[in-house]
């Protein structure tokens, strides 16, 4: 039995030897040491033997179980430095590399400022007008006519508006407000909506005018809806917007479709309120028109102004962006200079 055990030695050790990796050192193991493996064969034998045979027989299988254990540990430990320095070797990251630049781009300004300004209004209940009722080809009818504003109003002038060519009654529209009518037209109160848009008018290009710009028109329909209430949700807008206490104020004012009408103007950032070119002198920049809507445009649409009221403002989203940021040109939102984009 000694000389088989040896045999079993011999081969099992002549194996490690010829072994090459991890692989192999483990099918060795299986092979010999496993429970199934030769070893634990011929070991079972060693019941049938003498206590004494039993005595040395045992401590030999031991003794040479052990010692195999031991090859086994040693040439896998090997095997595993080897092949571990290979892999380190074969995936080696070169640090000194430069990694490679991906251009990124960024939100214009003036879309973060109206996502901004909508996500405040829509924390305050409003929500976003369909895109149907809030076109940018328009027609006099509700760009004008059903907001109450006369015909021989000069804003109608082909000074202000642009009107489709061959298109009698088609304007590019020069205000948001229209939207309050598709909106009203199709909804019955409790209304509270907000309509971001971009507007024309036939200006002559400077600092603070473009031909083209953005509004935010808002309209709340209800019962028992006051001036009050239109107070607290702009201000309470304004100190959302702007973070901090900003000087603003409210200043009676007058629009065809709103009675009372008022401005709010924010105070310069770029002069804090002394005058300068971009506040032309006078400290103040308006921001918002606003006011309680009149009884003819909500007649106009069937609302009965004997039991609901409402108010309505139209916020230009250049004059917020511009001075939350102190931009100082309004032409800048429009020339694509990327060194003005990219500190957005
Ligand atoms: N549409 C006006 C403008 O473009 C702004 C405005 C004033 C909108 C009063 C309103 C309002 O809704 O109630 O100058």
């Amino acid at each position: 039995m000694k000389a088989q055990l040896e045999n079993i030695y011999n081969s099992a050790k002549s194996d490690i030897e010829k072994a090459v990796s991890i692989a192999d050192i483990d099918d060795i193991r299986l092979k010999y040491l496993s429970r199934k493996g030769e070893f634990n064969s011929i070991k079972k034998g060693l019941k049938d033997l003498s206590d004494e045979e039993k005595r040395t027989v045992g401590a030999f299988a031991n003794q040479i179980t052990q010692e195999l254990e031991e090859l086994l540990k040693t040439k896998h430990d090997a095997f595993y430095q080897k092949e571990l320095n290979e892999k380190l070797q074969k995936d080696r990251i070169d640090i000194t590399l430069s990694g490679k630049y991906t251009p990124q781009g960024k939100v214009h300004p003036l879309t973060s400022t109206t996502d901004e300004i909508v996500s405040i209004f829509q924390n305050l209940g409003f929500s976003v007008a369909a895109p149907e009722f809030s076109p940018e080809v328009e027609t006099e009818y509700y760009n004008f006519d059903m907001l109450n504003v006369p015909k021989d109003h000069p804003a109608r002038d082909v000074q202000d508006t642009f009107y489709v060519k061959d298109l009698p009654g088609v304007v590019l529209r020069s205000q948001t407000s229209g939207a309050q009518i598709h909106v009203m037209e199709n909804q019955k109160p409790p209304i509270k909506v907000i309509a971001p848009g971009r507007v024309y008018r036939n200006e002559n290009i400077n600092a603070r005018k473009n031909n083209f710009f953005h509004q935010i028109e808002g309209l709340y329909v209800d019962k028992n809806i006051t001036f009050g209430d239109l107070k607290g949700v702009l201000n309470e807008f304004i100190r959302l917007y702007f973070g901090s206490a900003r000087p603003t104020r409210f200043r009676s004012s007058f629009f065809p479709f709103t009675e009372p009408s008022a401005e709010v103007d924010v105070q310069c950032i770029m002069c804090q309120g002394k005058g300068c070119r971009t506040c032309s002198g006078t400290g103040w920049l308006e921001v918002l028109g606003c006011g309680m809507v009149d009884t003819n445009v909500l007649r106009g649409v069937g609302i009965d102004p004997d039991v609901y009221t409402g108010f309505a403002f139209g916020m230009g989203v250049e004059r917020l962006a511009m001075l939350k940021y102190a931009i100082d040109d309004i032409r800048l939102f429009f020339n694509n200079d990327k060194r003005f984009l990219e500190q957005f």
